[in-house]
């Protein structure tokens, strides 16, 4: 069955552009951007051989900032659309690196970190807490499963998405209600950071954000949890 990505495979790059010109940032901005903001969190990820899956990877445009950032890493990327995984296959010439949702192959082995950046909210809300449970035994005993999300409490972002061709069925979700869901797939402890708080004209301020991760106005977040089933794995 087509996906609504699929539709925008070929020019999703361009279109993405587009909506984030009022930032004053691209999408390449964006991807480095959320790496190196996991970087800053998990400083071990840039020396220990994690295993990460990237879930809804889209384009694969994150492939390279977490190779880069994390040189130890073994990425793994997936998503629902196949054309989206046809386009993230040109990037990377291993066979073993991106998968359609409907493979099994993604599903062997264990991630020390399953990250879903923008992609819950394409994911009809019935569907969440499956998804969350069928992740969970893919965590190593440490692993961490991490959201980042559109941050609904800031009315850039909204803007953002509401003009977005491709957000058309975006449902954002607030901090409290990932915060409810993970609970409800049984996660602890969770941790909620908030993120993308500058355009590119306040660029000098960026280096301020650490010290505002608990303010909820930044445009994006991060929910963070551990694995719950830390004895789970032998
Ligand atoms: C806005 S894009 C984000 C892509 C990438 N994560 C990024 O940060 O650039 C959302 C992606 O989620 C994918 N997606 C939607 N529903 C999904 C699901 N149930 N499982 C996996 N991927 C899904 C879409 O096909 C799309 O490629």
């Amino acid at each position: 069955m087509a996906q609504l990505f699929d539709k925008f495979s070929g020019n999703y790059k361009t279109l993405l552009d587009e909506s984030l010109q009022s930032t004053g940032f691209d999408t390449e901005y964006f991807s480095t951007a959320k790496i190196k903001t996991l970087a800053r969190l998990f400083p071990e990820f840039c020396r220990e051989p994690i295993r990460f899956l990237d879930y809804g990877c889209g384009n694969g445009s994150l492939y390279k900032p977490v190779t880069g950032f994390f040189p130890q890493a073994t990425y793994v990327g997936t998503d629902l659309s196949d054309d989206m995984v046809q386009q993230a296959r040109t990037l990377s010439h291993g066979p073993d690196t991106f998968f359609e949702l409907k493979s099994d192959a993604w599903k062997t082995g264990h991630y020390d970190v399953i990250f879903a950046a923008n992609v819950f909210h394409h994911i009809p809300d019935t569907d969440h807490l499956k998804i969350l449970k069928e992740l969970r035994p893919l965590l190593t005993p440490k692993g961490k499963l991490i959201l980042w999300e559109h941050n609904p409490w800031n009315p850039i972002t909204r803007k953002i998405v509401d003009d977005c061709v491709f957000d058309k069925d975006a449902v954002l979700i607030s901090p409290l209600q990932s915060k409810r869901l993970f609970q409800k797939t049984g996660f602890y402890p969770l941790r909620i950071v908030f993120t993308t708080f500058f355009p590119k004209s306040l660029e000098f301020l960026i280096s301020l954000e650490p010290w505002l991760e608990w303010l909820p106005l930044g445009g994006q977040y991060l929910l963070i949890a551990e694995n719950p089933d830390q004895q789970a794995i032998p």
